[in-house]
């Protein structure tokens, strides 16, 4: 095991038969000592050894007989966008800057592995979203918050490690166009305020400059109450002189030593993490006083719209958690500094399986802000499970806001489109560790791929995404790729019906977050998340329920306030149903439930059926790791069906019509 060495996951560069001739890689225009230059050179040489086995060296000009990659600097366009071009031997690969230059490169190497590289090809690409990050949730003793692939790859026993492993998840990040990266834990925990001590400051510039040579900032979680943790004073109201004088200077010895860093993200009162409130400010007031001092070094603080009061009671049908993100930042629209970007969830609750949008996107409409995701797979299977959550995101992208007459997707929000942002864009919660395989489940990292292709190009379909990824994984033959690639598309709704269909969400076991506990709520013995009865499910969140419905601009609020026009997906998210409704297809809400979660149970065993017949066209060290998985996912979603089922059926006292086994 210790010789083991991670995979090198859709960066394996499998061999490509038919090109045999030299490459000679030209830079023309770029400083060849630049960081990201050197780091591209070495990518383009890798790649185009590995897949071609051919040489591949640097010139300074064009060569007679070889392919020639000219990396050329061409001011025409966009902030890290590039263009490629071939014509006969010679390829162009355009761009104005060196990020821009890397991810064409990328793009590139993509091209031959995906068997692309015919005569002539031209690609040109910007990317869509201004940020475009991975949001680590490590912590220092080396455990990871919500981790379902072994530990920190960043920390060990408080300790930072840079290694070789560092350098190639620079590299994947890089690869599919990641441009930042949160390393900590958004919950900072006590030993991790000391990261912005001299204590670690060597250590994280090395770090920082890693990630640097791939085009790609460092940023660092911050406690909000490091005044008192590590300042040794008694209060951190933003308002307070001394605090931010406190500030002040902690913030120039981080950037004098960190001068990569790209600024802070924050958690704030929120799930027991200390923050304004406390002073009785905003938090405007929080975000705007770090921000105001960042600002001198050039650097920005996102600031988290998770912010709620988890010990509410719900018992109090009017008390409702998904109403805080809105309640808290949609007075302060407009108030929070240009160097401000507020990190939003895409759902008002927490990464449930579905979710309507947070209506705070677009929403704010004077405010920079970011879509949050989360392929950790918390509430989605923990990487035993298979949920390619692709094609939730591209959901949730792709939902109309109205917060204007035209440009009002989430899409448009959140790059820039809508409202003219800068400093906007997109962050996934990561879901990597130190297993070998990076991802626990080998199939999950279809996630961590496609979050960043998608976060640079948001017209790429799910099914595009799966393709590629699979194609550069495997590199297996075309059946066997229909075959991943139906797997990874249909695995999203198998995993909804046999969990937690409609909108309800939750049903699961407090803390862990895998496995049912249908009355299971985190917070308290009181209350459920789902406020079933005798007669119906779901949560009244319309207007004559908690009013969270009217959150929405109009044309959504009405949708979702009627629950006839509710749509289906979402129905017992906004209200609460008897279980004898009709739905659109003709069943009753409680044969629904029961058909769904047989169905859900039956599909997850074709599919893994489907996986067992690739033994020997995948490696056989995926093909187990997959295997185990499913079994494990069978045994889950089995569990569910039962529990889910059998509750309903006595609560309700309505038996299946079709007869099958509830107990
Ligand atoms: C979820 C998760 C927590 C995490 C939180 C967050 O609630 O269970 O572990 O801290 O999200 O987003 O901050």
């Amino acid at each position: 095991m210790s010789n083991a060495k991670w995979t090198q996951l859709w960066l394996e560069y499998h061999k490509v038969e038919d090109i045999t001739k030299p490459f000679a890689i030209v830079i023309d225009g770029f400083k060849k000592e630049n960081r990201i230059i050197k780091s591209l050179i070495c990518e383009l040489k890798t790649g185009l050894e590995k897949m071609t086995g051919a040489k591949c060296t640097e010139e300074e000009k064009t060569t007679d007989g070889a392919y020639v990659v000219n990396i050329r600097k061409k001011e025409d366009l966009a902030k890290e966008g590039y263009r490629i071009s071939k014509n006969g031997l010679s390829i162009n690969i355009d761009s104005s800057d060196e990020s821009g230059a890397l991810y064409g490169v990328f793009e590139f190497l993509r091209t031959i592995a995906l068997k692309k590289f015919d005569e002539n090809f031209e690609k040109k690409c910007v990317p869509d979203n201004p940020l475009r990050m991975m949001d680590h949730w490590d912590n220092m003793d080396g455990s990871i918050e919500r981790g379902y692939s072994g530990n920190s790859f960043f920390f060990v026993n408080n300790e930072i490690i840079v290694d070789d492993r560092t350098r190639d998840y620079a590299r994947f990040l890089a690869s599919v166009g990641i441009n930042g990266v949160v390393i900590n834990n958004v919950n900072v925990k006590q030993c991790a305020s000391l990261m912005i001590t001299d204590r670690y400051f060597d250590k994280l510039k090395e770090l920082s400059d890693v990630f640097a040579d791939y085009g790609i900032s460092m940023y660092m979680s911050l406690n909000f109450a490091s005044p008192i943790e590590i300042g040794n004073m008694d209060n951190c109201d933003p308002l307070n002189e001394d605090v931010i004088a406190w500030w002040k200077k902690k913030c120039k010895e981080v950037f004098e030593a960190l001068p990569n860093l790209g600024g802070f993200l924050v958690k704030a009162d929120s799930e027991g993490r200390p923050g304004p409130f406390t002073y009785g400010r905003t938090q405007a007031d929080g975000a705007n006083m770090l921000a105001d001092i960042v600002k001198d070094y050039g650097k920005i603080i996102i600031w988290r719209c998770f912010v709620y009061n988890c010990t509410q009671d719900w018992r109090d049908t009017k008390t409702d958690r998904a109403r805080a993100g809105y309640d808290h930042f949609k007075g302060q629209d407009g108030q929070y500094h240009d160097n401000v970007i507020l990190q939003i969830k895409n759902g008002p609750m927490d990464f449930q399986i579905r979710e309507p949008v947070s209506p705070l996107l677009g929403g704010l409409k004077e405010t920079n802000q970011m879509l949050e995701v989360q392929i950790a797979q918390e509430y989605t299977g923990h990487q035993i499970d298979l949920c390619y959550l692709i094609p939730m995101f591209k959901e949730v992208l792709e939902f109309k806001t109205y917060c204007q007459k035209e440009n009002d997707t989430v899409a448009d929000v959140i790059s820039g489109k809508a409202f003219g942002n800068k400093n906007c864009g997109i962050a996934a919660v990561i879901n990597t560790g130190n297993d070998l395989n990076w991802t626990g489940n080998d199939l999950a990292a279809a996630n961590f791929y496609g979050f960043g292709r998608l976060a640079f190009d948001m017209s790429l379909s799910s099914e595009e995404i799966a393709r590629e990824w699979t194609m550069l994984t495997f590199c297996a033959d075309e059946k066997t790729t229909d075959v991943i690639v139906d797997m990874l598309l249909r695995s999203r709704e198998i995993y909804e019906k046999y969990t937690c269909p409609l909108g309800i969400g939750w049903m699961v076991t407090p803390q862990t977050h895998y496995g049912p506990s249908i009355d299971g709520y985190e917070y308290s013995r009181w209350g459920t998340y789902h406020r079933a009865d005798h007669l119906g499910l779901g949560v009244d969140r319309s207007s004559s329920g908690t009013g969270y419905a009217m959150q929405y601009y109009k044309e959504n609020a009405d949708m979702y306030n009627d629950p006839s026009t509710c749509p289906e997906e979402l129905l017992l998210f906004f209200h609460h149903i008897p279980y004898t409704w009709k739905l659109k297809d003709g069943r009753t809400l409680i044969q629904y439930i029961y058909d769904t979660h047989f169905e859900g149970e039956e599909e997850a065993e074709e599919i893994a059926a489907n996986w067992k017949k690739l033994e020997g066209k995948v490696p056989e060290g995926t093909f187990n790791t997959v295997s185990h998985r499913f079994e494990m996912q069978i045994y889950n979603a089995k569990e569910w069906r039962d529990q889910v089922n059998s509750y309903f059926y006595r609560k309700s006292g309505i038996p299946d019509e079709k007869n099958r086994p509830i107990y």
